[in-house]
């Protein structure tokens, strides 16, 4: 087994964009972070230096994390966090998953700076099921805010208002062309003609789903979340917060004299349109080795579609398929299940705190909840009580299979509105086959949710809107090639049907990759227990430097 070692010291470092400058959480004074690159099988190692004020501790986003659940990172759920000026080292093997993956920090809305690109190679000589192509480019896409993060966290978790965070969204950290002040920072790609490209984007936006596409040239989806799909053509990509995406698109062979617009922009429904503004950077064709000289050249530019177009949206998840060919086999999805669970996943309203003023409706606090459960994040780590047995005072075992009273999510909104606070989470014998519907209820606002799930990859086996129909929508569901992804996005007003195997013990947390949501509740845990098997079906024991509480 080859080991990747690397040093992340989290450090402030001053960055300016759009005319502004302020101190930004960084990896080794880098934004975004850098690149973790292995291959599959691959041991990584990674010491994490805490140079900062804040709390930190970092995920590896879709990483399976097979038994070594104290590497994956979620604070107080899986570890304490790092404290200033400490230091602890993640390790873990990179099985069955090649494609891209990313890091973030896992604390707070840290990871608004504090994110890179996983980028994982096939093993040795084995190949792509694709033609190799002649460059692979990470693009990162994310969120610059001219306000001091800090100041929007707190506002958005006492007022419980919809936060905007950002002032631009952004490619590898570049805003791009269209917004002020932001030319010299626009993200260039130069091609050759005849050429293919591997892009291997990410979603790392704390708000938005994004479109994303580039003038004239046609995109090939080959991979996502990590797992080869069938090969699809498209113009626009369709990507939700935590979700990476493959695509290949080949430079025309005799371009005309014009330079291509690649943009970004955000997908939204309702009232969620945090920020319609786009970023733009440059796909430049170079012949013979020079630039062409593109400042006088018409400006080629694609056309995304409308923010509220859910049509391209269920058109988009249909054609997602995994790959499975006698070359490259794909995992298969349950067929049949020991446990099913229907959650809803939304908003509600709280009373506001005594001597607050709150920015909901009639003077309310925005909650967010799972089957009407808000998530009390505990103050120490889940895993740990857990191990220890000592679960008392920290977390029940009571969170609820299904939703506390019926909803109708095409009609008018229940009259109770408000969630229960608690810290619950489920338990699930090892090897349990799970299926979970995930439910959008569409109280308060309407927002698609990116659900991402740790430590698994689930089979997206149906999606639909309205009510899910547990008598009649099963019968059509995509048991043959479903994709297998680790974040679904749930639509605004429908639903999400998911499968997979619980066999990774550990406890692993569930929720909404919008920062907001997150902080407001949306989220739970899933305590996978260890299987009979011995050793290799439980969970390692914690390592020496795990950060204490
Ligand atoms: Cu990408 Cu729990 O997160």
């Amino acid at each position: 087994v080859i080991t990747r070692r690397y040093k992340f010291n989290v450090q402030m470092t001053n960055v300016t964009r759009l005319c502004t400058t302020k101190a930004l959480l960084t990896v080794n004074g880098q934004y975004p972070g850098p690149p973790i690159v292995a291959r599959e099988g691959d041991r990584v190692v990674v010491n994490v230096t805490n140079n900062v004020q804040n709390n930190v501790s970092i995920h590896w986003h879709g990483i399976r994390q097979l038994r070594s659940g104290w590497a994956d990172g979620p604070a107080y759920v899986t570890q304490c966090p790092i404290q200033t000026g400490q230091s602890y080292v993640y390790k873990f093997i990179i099985k069955r998953q090649r494609g891209t993956l990313w890091w973030h920090a896992h604390i707070s809305w840290l990871r608004a700076s504090l994110h890179g690109p996983i980028i994982i190679y096939p093993k040795k000589n084995a190949s792509y099921p694709f033609p190799r192509p002649h460059q692979e480019v990470p693009i990162v896409f994310g969120e610059w805010g001219n306000a001091d993060t800090e100041t929007v966290i707190n506002q958005a978790l006492q007022s419980g208002a919809q936060a905007n965070v950002s002032d631009a969204y952004t490619m590898n950290g570049l805003p791009g062309l269209m917004y002020n002040c932001s030319a010299n920072d626009t993200f260039r790609l130069k091609v050759i003609p005849g050429k293919t490209y591997l892009l291997r984007l990410v979603n790392a936006a704390l708000n938005s789903d994004l479109f994303f596409g580039i003038a004239n040239h046609t995109l090939t989806v080959v991979e996502a979340d990590a797992v080869y799909v069938k090969p699809f053509q498209t113009n626009i990509i369709l990507i939700t917060p935590g979700q990476t995406t493959n695509v290949l698109f080949t430079a025309m062979s005799q371009p005309p004299n014009a330079t291509f617009l690649i943009l970004a922009g955000p997908f939204a429904t309702g009232t969620a349109a945090f920020d319609n503004s786009t970023s733009a950077g440059v796909l430049e064709y170079v012949a013979n080795g020079t630039p062409v000289n593109t400042s006088s050249l018409p400006m080629m530019k694609p056309t995304l579609p409308a923010p509220n177009d859910t049509c391209f949206r269920s058109q988009f998840s249909q054609k997602m398929r995994s790959l499975g060919n006698p070359n490259f086999p794909a995992a298969s999805a349950p067929q049949k299940v020991d446990k099913q669970f229907l959650f809803t996943v939304g908003l509600g309203l709280n009373p506001c705190p005594q001597g607050q003023t709150c920015q909901g409706p009639n003077n309310t606090k925005f909650a967010a909840s799972i089957n009407n459960i808000s998530f009390i994040q505990p103050t120490t780590a889940l895993l740990q009580a857990y191990y220890f047995n000592q679960s008392n005072g920290v977390y029940n075992t009571t969170f609820p299979d299904n939703p506390p009273f019926p909803f109708n999510y095409t009609g008018t909104p229940p009259n109770n509105t408000r969630t229960l606070n608690d810290t619950r989470v489920e338990l699930l014998p090892f090897n349990t086959t799970v299926q979970l519907v995930l439910q959008d209820t569409s109280i308060v606002t309407f927002e698609s949710h990116p659900l991402h799930l740790h430590g698994f990859n689930f089979f997206i086996v149906g999606q639909g809107m309205g009510n899910y129909n547990a008598s009649t929508d099963p019968a059509n569901f995509n048991l043959v090639d479903p994709p297998e992804r680790n974040t679904v996005g749930v639509p605004s007003g429908g639903w999400a049907a998911l499968r997979f195997l619980a066999d990774n013990p550990g406890v692993w947390f569930m929720h909404c990759h919008l920062e907001p949501h997150t902080s407001w509740g949306l989220k739970m845990a899933w305590v996978v227990l260890n299987g009979n098997g011995g050793r290799s079906q439980s969970l390692l024991p914690p390592p020496k430097d795990l950060p204490p509480c």
